[in-house]
């Protein structure tokens, strides 16, 4: 048997059972039968000018506004002080994975869409914020299921079965002539994979049986399954984001990066593969004719970031190497919380928020490098 790009799902045991099975399994990663694509829609190509009507999230942390939140058996989850000190609103713990606006809701601004994206679930949801976008993402998630599965999180099909679920409740709000029409002119911003490499790899034992290579390709084939099986549920718009640096985060510089935490040359060398394995698969499906009128992005994160980490300073930043949270050296969800670990002074002088994610003002400084370099949508 070869593990499948589509988890088990279940409750505890049975997912120490996949974790089980996983092991015992071969490696290959088999294409699993995804729904016949839907066909394009009637409006065959979208006008590049057209603002989309709402913006779609789907990936981990760097895209979850809070749907961690009620996954109490999971690790991942921060809607807690310090989180969200400085989140405009009343400064809440919404369950962003940072001090402020994360990325989406930097996205949905510039684009002019709203200011916040808000998690589907868990929060009472307005008509117009369903219009206008939601948050599927589940901190700690991966392309591969077994990332998801390890950390208790939803899985990329899980965020897909909720886009079913969304796209019913659009039908029931606008009719289904212009459910079909935001669904298939929105942009769809898709972020995940470092926690494939950086976790599941190259952290724990249960992908030992791939080598790098091998890893690579399979979590490349679920990026491309999902891409598809997206596509087929209405999606046209997709930017995929790449890897960021995983080597130089504060926590593999303190798991990896030996006495003096430098960056850990192999994870950064994986992540600058499984991009140009990922973005050249993205070319190929591009308005192919298996995907007509898709238009697909690959989103470099890699560069713009490696800079903003070798020359903080250019960027106004005095640390990059520690998070803002605590010590800096290892506290991330869980551990970064204001019982134990305190917030530093100023955040804005911080490359990072706590050891895996930026603060807002390393969103800000690396989506509007994004933006300038992709255009908005
Ligand atoms: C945010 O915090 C304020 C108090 O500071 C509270 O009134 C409000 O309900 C909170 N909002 C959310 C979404 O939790
Ligand atoms: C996808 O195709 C569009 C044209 O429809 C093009 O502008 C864009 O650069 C292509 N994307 C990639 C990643 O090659």
């Amino acid at each position: 048997m070869a593990s499948k790009c589509t988890g088990a799902g279940g409750g505890g045991a049975s997912r120490y059972l996949v974790l089980l099975l996983a092991l015992l399994m071969a490696s290959s990663c088999i294409a699993s039968p995804s729904a016949a694509p839907a066909p394009p829609p009637a409006e065959a190509t979208i006008p590049r000018s057209t603002r989309p009507p709402a913006l779609i999230l789907f990936g981990d942390s760097i895209v979850d506004s809070g749907n961690n939140n009620g996954l109490t058996t999971s690790m991942v989850r921060c809607n807690f002080a310090p989180y969200g000190q400085d989140f405009p609103p009343g400064h809440n713990a919404t369950g962003r994975f940072s001090n402020g606006k994360i990325v989406g809701d930097i996205l949905a601004t510039s684009m002019g869409l709203k200011q916040y994206v808000p998690a589907y679930l868990g929060t009472e949801l307005s008509d117009w914020d369903l219009l206008t976008g939601v948050s599927f993402a589940s901190g700690g998630c991966g392309f591969d299921p077994l990332t998801s599965e390890l950390a208790s999180v939803l899985t990329m099909d899980d965020q897909l079965d909720m886009f079913e679920e969304y796209k019913g409740k659009l039908e029931r709000i606008a009719g289904a002539q212009r459910a079909a029409y935001i669904v298939s002119t929105s942009l769809y911003l898709v972020v995940t994979g470092s926690d494939d490499l950086a976790n599941t790899y190259f952290t724990t034992p249960f992908r030992r049986d791939y080598d790098l290579e091998s890893y690579i390709q399979y979590i490349v084939q679920c990026a491309t399954d999902f891409i598809k099986k997206l596509y087929g549920m209405g999606a046209r718009r997709l930017s995929i984001a790449g890897a960021p640096p995983i080597g130089c985060m504060p926590s593999q510089r303190t798991l990896a990066g030996g006495h003096d935490r430098g960056c850990v040359a192999l994870y950064n060398q994986a992540a600058v593969l499984y991009n140009a394995a990922l973005e050249k698969e993205i070319k190929l499906l591009n308005g192919s004719a298996e995907l007509p009128g898709s238009v697909l992005k690959y989103i470099d994160l890699y560069t713009p970031l490696l800079d903003m980490m070798q020359r903080p300073a250019a960027y106004g930043f005095e640390v990059a190497n520690l998070g803002c949270c605590g010590t800096g050296l290892f506290e991330v969800t869980l551990t970064c919380n204001s019982y134990t670990a305190d917030a530093c002074r100023d955040p804005s002088k911080f490359l990072f928020w706590d050891t895996y994610h930026l603060t807002e003002t390393g969103y800000n400084i690396l989506m509007a490098k994004i933006i300038d370099r992709y255009g908005l949508w």
